[in-house]
């Protein structure tokens, strides 16, 4: 049986912390699916990506550790998602640490460290993106 692995995220101005992440996301299981924020949920969110959706979407489905991008609309989708993608596990970075336990329901739920000194917002800071 495929073992399915979900991650959310808004990628923007994709890095090594965000490859990381997704590596071993993937080393978790066979399949991996990333729920992208879009445009619209980033603003619901007081965020505004550099690159739009559809660009931020090309850059992950060029990464060999994503087999599939989906949209991410809003906070509460996560369980249909889950049930509808048969996901068995669900990942975050530690950031979110304990925010989604109550996932534990529907899959299993792991947080993996996030690479030190690399963020998107540290990059945009450096950058004046
Ligand atoms: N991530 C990570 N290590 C980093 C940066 C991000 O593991 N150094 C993970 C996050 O924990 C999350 C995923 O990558 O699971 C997507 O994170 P995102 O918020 O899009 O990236 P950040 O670089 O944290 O962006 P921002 O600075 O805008 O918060």
């Amino acid at each position: 049986m495929l073992k399915r692995i979900i991650t959310y995220g808004t990628f923007d101005v994709l890095h090594f912390g965000h490859i990381n992440l997704l590596k071993r996301a993937r080393g978790l299981g066979d399949y991996l699916i990333v729920a992208l924020s879009t445009d619209e949920f980033n603003k619901i969110k007081n965020k505004k990506s550099y690159y739009t959706y559809e660009q931020r979407k090309l850059l992950l489905e060029s990464c060999r550790y994503v087999d599939l991008v989906i949209p991410e609309n809003n906070w509460e989708q996560k369980i249909d998602d889950i049930q509808k993608y048969q996901a068995d596990i669900f990942v975050m970075g530690d950031d979110w640490k304990g925010k989604f336990d109550f996932l534990k329901s529907y899959c299993e739920v792991i947080y993996l460290p996030r690479t030190p000194n690399i963020s998107t917002t540290q990059i945009k800071e450096d950058f004046n993106l």
